[in-house]
C-alpha cells in the first residue's frame, strides 16, 4: 500500500441518512434532521478531571501497568457507569460496555480508544477518543435514541507500548512478547493481570473477521496538517506501519584514561554513528519514512569508563510495507558495517510490529457526511501515529476521525486539543454511528 492510494479516493460525500422515529425525534421524508450534538461541557469535564491522575512535574506520565495507569482505569471505569454502562475487563485487559440495539440479529458497531500515556505525554492522545465514545453513548441514552445495533465503547489496555490490548484482541500477540519488559518495568504477562486480564485465557478476547459492524476511532491528529489548513476534521484514510528494534551493541569496558584511542571498543561511540547513520539513510531517500532513536541505556553509564554496551530503540514507520522492510535491512547492514568498523557488535531484535492499514471508504462516508451535516471543514488524511484502529483494520471495516493539535505538538507534556475540537470531534462520531447504524 502506498500513499498514492489513499489519495486517489476523491472525497464523495454522501449526504448523512436520516434518523428513524425509534427516538422521539421527528421524521419528515425528504428532510434532513439536524445532527444530533453530545454534552460538550461534561465531555470536557472529564477530561478536565483526568488530567488531574498520573500529572507530573513532566507532564502526564500513565504509562501501562503503573500505579496512574490503574488509577486512570478506574476513573474510566467510573465514566462507564456514569455514562449508563455495565463495564466488563476482557481477558487482555481491555474495558468494553454494550448499549444493546433493537435489533439481535446485527453485529456491534465499535467505538473506543486508549487511556494509557507515554513517558511525560499529555492528556489528549487517548482520552479523547475514549471519554469522546462513552460520552456518544452517554448522549444517545439520554436522547433516548434507540440504534439497530449494539453499541459497544471499548478503551484498549497497553496502546502505547505497542497496541497491545487490541492486538490481543486480534489475536496477533505472540507468547514471547508477553515476557517483554513495559516502560513500567512489568512485563505484558504481569501487566494484564494486574488489569484484570487473565494470559492463560486470553484467546476468549479475540475478536474474529466478521464479529464487528465497523470500528470507529476519535482521536487528536497529533501533527499540524489540520492546524496549518485552517481545518476542524481529519478523515483519516491509513495509518502507517510501525516497527520498533531493540538494539544491543557491545563493545568492551575499559579505563577512560589509560585506554589509548585507537584501541578502544566503546559501544557509544558506535551508538553514536548509528543514529547519525539512520537519520541520514532515511533523508536520503525521498518519501515520508520517518526512523527515531528514541531510547539510549549505557553501561556503566559512569564518567570515567568506556561504555561497555549499549541499548538503543528504534521507531521505523511509512505508510508503504515494502519501505519498512527495506529500512529494516538499511539498518542491520548499518550496523554490521559500524561494528566493524569500532570494534563492536550489533545485535537486532525487534519489539513491536504493526502493519499499515488503509481505511474503509464506506466508514469514511459516514464520517464525511457527519462532519458535513454539522457544518464542519475537513480534509481526507493519512495518520503518521499508530493505533489501536490499524490492529482492528484486521478484522473489520475501520476509520478514524481527527481533530487538530495545536502546534502540532503531541507526545509532550505541551499536547494540547481545544474544547471547542474535542467537542466537534465528538459530534461527527455520534453522528457517524447513526450513519453507520442506518
Ligand atoms: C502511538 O501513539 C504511536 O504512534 O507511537
Ligand atoms: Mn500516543
Ligand atoms: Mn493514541
Amino acid at each position: 500500500m502506498n500513499r498514492r492510494s489513499f489519495l486517489r479516493h476523491s472525497a464523495a460525500f454522501a449526504a448523512l441518512p436520516i434518523l428513524r422515529p425509534e427516538s422521539d425525534r421527528v421524521f419528515v421524508p425528504g428532510m434532513q434532521p439536524a445532527p444530533l450534538r453530545v454534552n460538550g461541557a461534561r465531555l470536557n469535564g472529564w477530561l478536565a478531571g483526568f488530567d488531574r491522575i498520573g500529572r507530573t512535574a513532566g507532564g502526564i506520565n500513565r504509562v501501562a501497568y503503573s500505579e496512574a495507569d490503574l488509577a486512570g482505569r478506574a476513573f474510566t471505569l467510573d465514566l462507564f457507569r456514569e455514562a449508563g454502562l455495565t463495564p466488563r475487563v476482557d481477558t487482555a485487559g481491555n474495558i468494553f460496555g454494550r448499549i444493546d440495539g433493537t435489533d439481535r440479529s446485527l453485529r456491534p458497531i465499535l467505538i473506543g480508544s486508549h487511556v494509557d500515556s507515554v513517558t511525560d505525554g499529555g492528556n489528549f492522545d487517548g482520552p479523547v477518543g475514549s471519554f469522546g465514545a462513552l460520552e456518544v453513548a452517554h448522549s444517545l441514552r439520554e436522547q433516548a435514541v434507540r440504534l439497530r445495533h449494539p453499541l459497544d465503547v471499548v478503551v484498549w489496555s497497553n496502546e502505547e507500548g505497542g497496541t497491545i490490548g487490541s492486538k490481543c484482541a486480534i489475536g496477533y500477540l505472540k507468547p514471547a512478547d508477553l515476557d517483554k519488559v513495559a516502560r513500567s518495568g512489568k512485563t505484558i504477562r504481569e501487566g494484564i493481570g494486574l488489569v484484570g486480564g487473565d494470559v492463560a485465557r486470553l484467546s476468549e478476547a479475540v475478536l474474529k473477521k466478521g464479529d464487528l459492524a465497523c470500528y470507529i476511532e476519535l482521536h487528536i491528529e497529533q501533527g499540524g496538517l489540520l492546524e496549518k489548513a485552517g481545518l476542524q476534521i481529519g478523515v483519516v484514510e491509513g495509518i502507517v506501519g510501525l516497527r520498533w528494534f531493540e538494539i544491543t551493541i557491545t563493545g568492551f569496558s575499559n579505563h577512560a584514561g589509560t585506554t589509548p584511542m585507537d584501541q578502544r571498543q566503546d559501544a557509544m561511540l558506535a551508538a553514536a554513528k548509528f543514529t547519525v547513520a539512520v537519520n541520514e539513510a532515511v533523508r536520503g531517500v525521498p518519501g515520508r519514512t520517518v526512523a527515531t532513536v528514541g531510547r539510549v541505556t549505557v553501561t556503566p553509564n559512569t564518567t570515567n569508563v568506556i561504555p561497555g554496551q549499549v541499548v538503543l530503540t528504534v521507531d521505523l514507520r511509512d505508510l508503504d510495507a515494502a519501505k519498512v522492510e527495506q529500512f529494516t535491512q538499511r539498518f542491520e547492514q548499518l550496523g554490521r558495517e559500524i561494528g566493524a568498523a569500532t570494534r563492536t557488535t550489533f545485535a537486532f531484535s525487534r519489539t513491536v510490529d504493526s502493519a499499515p492499514a488503509i481505511s474503509d471508504q464506506k466508514v469514511m462516508t459516514w464520517i464525511d457526511g457527519a462532519a458535513r451535516s454539522l457544518g464542519l471543514t475537513r480534509q481526507r488524511m493519512p495518520s503518521g501515529a499508530g493505533h489501536d484502529a490499524q490492529e482492528i483494520a484486521h478484522i473489520a471495516s475501520m476509520a478514524m476521525i481527527f481533530v487538530p493539535s495545536v502546534g502540532g505538538i503531541s507526545h509532550s507534556p505541551r499536547e494540547f486539543t481545544k474544547p471547542e475540537d474535542v467537542v466537534n470531534g465528538a459530534n461527527v462520531l455520534l453522528n457517524a454511528v447513526v450513519a453507520a447504524d442506518r
